[in-house]
């Protein structure tokens, strides 16, 4: 049975002007504890994708289930991290990272204690009361992600969440969340436009193409984990995925 399943998904955003085709019939499913990277070009529609599979938008047609249940009222089933980290300035880390328990009115004191039990494996012991300006770039990243894991949620979707970091920062944050996900058995949609991080983390990628985004290639990764040591040792398997998975992009 499928964590989370998307049946033939179509969005037309009919905001400014004349409407515009994101999404054509999109389909997909997602084991229990599977990671899936989903790769496309720069407007074709991934972050739509995540944005319905949270609530924020309905699709014209199609259905989305959760659990095996069709559901219209997706808002707070699954945790999402958006494109943009939105840690709030002026709240300190610890501060931040309570807000969705704040929002569902959970217990403020217990989600403070919950948060600062994480904080040593989100590799922000000692921050708590730091602001976000006071981070770098990685740490403001981790924090996003202790938020986003505070939501108390098992399915993750994450809007391309190392877009803005460097290569050896990417590299180190990659590992670590490949940690954090086996250690809590998540299920994990994950967005980018790198096609090595989208064979380097996946159980399976997904390429959507240009507007309207469709799914014109699904390739399930042979690559045994941990990774790291396979891709140093056998550098020849990652560049052949490479090459398939840009081949898919072009079209
Ligand atoms: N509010 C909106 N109104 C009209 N069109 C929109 C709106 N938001 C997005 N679009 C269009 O829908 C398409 C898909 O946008 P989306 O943000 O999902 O792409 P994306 O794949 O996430 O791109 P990127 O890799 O740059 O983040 C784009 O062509 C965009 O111009
Ligand atoms: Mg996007």
């Amino acid at each position: 049975m499928p964590k989370l399943e998307i049946e033939r998904i179509t969005y037309t955003y009919r905001e400014a002007g004349k409407p515009v085709l994101a999404l054509q019939d999109v389909s997909l499913a997602l084991a229990d504890g599977e990671f899936v990277t989903l790769i496309g070009p720069s407007g074709s529609g991934k972050s739509t994708l995540l944005e319905m599979i949270v609530g924020l938008l309905q699709p014209d047609s199609g259905l989305i289930r959760i659990n095996n249940e069709p559901t219209t009222k997706r808002l707070g089933r699954v945790a999402y991290m958006p494109q943009q980290d939105a840690l709030l300035p002026w709240r300190t880390i610890l501060e931040n990272v309570v807000l969705a328990p704040e929002v569902q009115r959970k217990n403020r004191r217990q989600a403070k204690a919950h948060a600062r039990e994480l904080m040593p494996l989100f590799g922000l012991n000692g921050f708590e009361n730091a602001f976000p300006a006071q981070l770098s770039g990685g740490m403001r990243q981790r924090a996003a992600f202790l938020r986003t894991f505070l939501a108390g949620q098992d399915i993750l979707l994450l809007d391309e969440p190392f877009g803005a970091l460097d290569a050896l920062t990417r590299r180190e944050l990659q590992d670590w969340l490949l940690g954090i996900w086996q250690h809590f058995q998540y299920t994990i949609l994950f967005v980018t436009h790198d096609v090595e991080e989208s064979i380097y983390l996946a159980d399976r990628v997904l390429v959507l193409s240009q507007r309207p985004g469709r799914i014109v290639q699904e390739l399930t990764v042979p690559l045994p984990r941990p990774r790291q040591e396979w891709i140093a040792n056998h550098p020849t398997d990652m560049i052949a995925l490479e090459t398939q998975l840009l081949a898919a992009l072009r079209g």
